[in-house]
């Protein structure tokens, strides 16, 4: 298992590039189980994550190849399996996005139930309702779910609660479905959108994605085609905290600021002088502190859950008080005990973290839980003085590519070391 070391004290200085966005990678890969020819997918990040996808989709006899640009070309002709094991669900919950388009397409699928997970217990119990709305019969057996539909039917389908992959799989079932869906209080994340935008492309007709209700009239077949996934909003903004936070001063580019407005306005709240171009955006605090600033987290278009631990770590640091409140997930604050290794002053009640902000960070052995969490802890590092080591960082490595490196390239002192 390998670790980062990380040398705090240097502000970030220079250009790097935003990858892919992994949140819409996954349901495009899905997707693909829908189409009748070939679909090339571009811009992919070089993620864990994606391995997995493929490795699941590879297991059902799908066939992939990679081609010199990296774009990935998934030929779903020759699938065997309809079946998405325990040992790959559990290390990617992603992977119950296979579960809607093998209903709609080959009339049946057998997917494990994904469990709990570090942040939370995060049920699919949405998408399993909405799937029997449509006509799916199923059982849940043995921990696996087994699901069943000659040919789907359009419903109207209300969602208890904003889910993102909930709402992706449905509306991936619904594209081949016999009449209209409606997908009511639907994520309105931009990865929904880059999906709905790829499943047209293979000739689909959803409208209404981006908004809170989508409409998907079905369609006797879908197509091949050739899409590029957006950039990574949650990897943009991971950088420029760790600009910001290091007094630093950053270019990103590839990326989509309209994206990450509430993220750049609480950047600017911060104190971070922040300008954008059409797909970069620049971050210069000119050597300052940053001020404490309070969050709440919420679906798109609020403030993400997924950016809730880096902001933690930019309160630990800033000068003044704030509150986080996480009102998404119920668990997503193992990053906060590690924190406290460092020197963090933050008291835990419920949903909410009260953070006051130090003036030093110092150095300690310290370990990822999840995804972000284990971002922010590399935030820290890059503030802490001494040398900071993160311990398993898989973590990190299903969401983030070659962090060390970006990071690398901006002057940070960052090392991985296989252990
Ligand atoms: C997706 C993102 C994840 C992000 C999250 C919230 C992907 C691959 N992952 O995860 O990075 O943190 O959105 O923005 O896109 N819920 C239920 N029942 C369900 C489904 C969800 O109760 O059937 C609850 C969850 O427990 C959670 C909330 O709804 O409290 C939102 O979760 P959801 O949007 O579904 O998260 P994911 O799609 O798993």
């Amino acid at each position: 298992m390998d670790k980062l070391i990380i040398t705090g004290g240097i502000p970030l200085q220079g250009e790097i590039r935003i990858s892919g966005a992994k949140n819409a990678a996954l349901p495009i890969l899905a997707a693909t189980l829908l189409a009748d020819g070939p679909v090339k997918v571009g811009n992919i990040p070089h993620l864990q994550d994606i391995t997995t996808t493929m490795e699941l989709l590879g297991r059902m006899g799908v066939e992939l190849v990679i081609d010199e640009c990296m774009d990935i070309e998934v030929d779903c002709s020759t699938i065997r399996e309809l079946f998405a094991p325990y040992e790959l669900v559990k290390s990617m919950r992603a992977s119950i996005l296979v579960l809607g388009p093998m209903l709609a397409r080959f009339g049946q699928a057998v997917v494990s139930l994904p469990g709990g997970c570090a942040i939370g217990s995060r049920p699919v119990n949405l998408h399993i309702e909405g799937l029997v709305k449509m006509g799916a019969e199923i059982d849940v057996e043995s921990g696996y779910i087994h699901a069943k539909a000659r040919k789907l039917k359009a419903a109207r389908l209300v969602m208890d609660l904003v889910t993102v992959t909930g709402t992706e799989n449905l509306m991936m079932a619904a594209t081949l479905a016999e009449g209209t869906t409606l997908i009511e209080n639907a994520a309105r994340e931009p990865e929904v959108v880059d999906l709905a935008n790829c499943l047209n492309a293979m000739g689909a007709k959803i409208s209404g994605a981006g908004s809170d209700t989508i409409a998907v009239e079905g369609v006797d077949r879908l197509n091949g085609t050739h899409y590029d996934v957006l950039p990574d909003r949650i990897e943009s903004g991971t950088y420029l905290v760790a600009a910001a936070i290091t007094g630093g001063h950053i270019r990103i580019k590839d990326t989509r600021p309209r994206m990450l407005e509430t993220v750049i306005d609480k950047l600017r709240e911060a104190g971070a002088e922040v300008v954008v171009g059409d797909e970069w955006i620049d971050l210069d605090m000119r050597g300052r502190r940053p001020c404490a600033t309070n969050i709440r987290t919420s679906p798109y278009p609020a403030f993400p859950t997924d950016m809730q631990a880096q902001f933690t770590t930019l309160n630990v640091v800033a000068e003044g008080a704030a509150t986080i409140s996480e009102t998404v997930f119920e668990n997503r604050f193992m990053h906060v005990h590690e924190l406290q290794r460092l020197g963090a002053d933050i008291q835990l009640e419920g949903n909410t973290a009260f953070v006051r902000g130090v003036e030093r960070l110092t150095a300690a052995p310290v370990m990822a839980t999840d995804l972000r969490a284990s971002a922010s802890l590399v935030l820290a590092g890059l503030v802490a003085e001494g040398d900071t080591v993160v311990d398993r960082i898989y973590h990190i490595d299903r969401g983030y590519e070659s962090i060390e490196e970006k990071l690398a390239k901006l002057g940070a002192r960052i090392r991985r070391v296989p252990v």
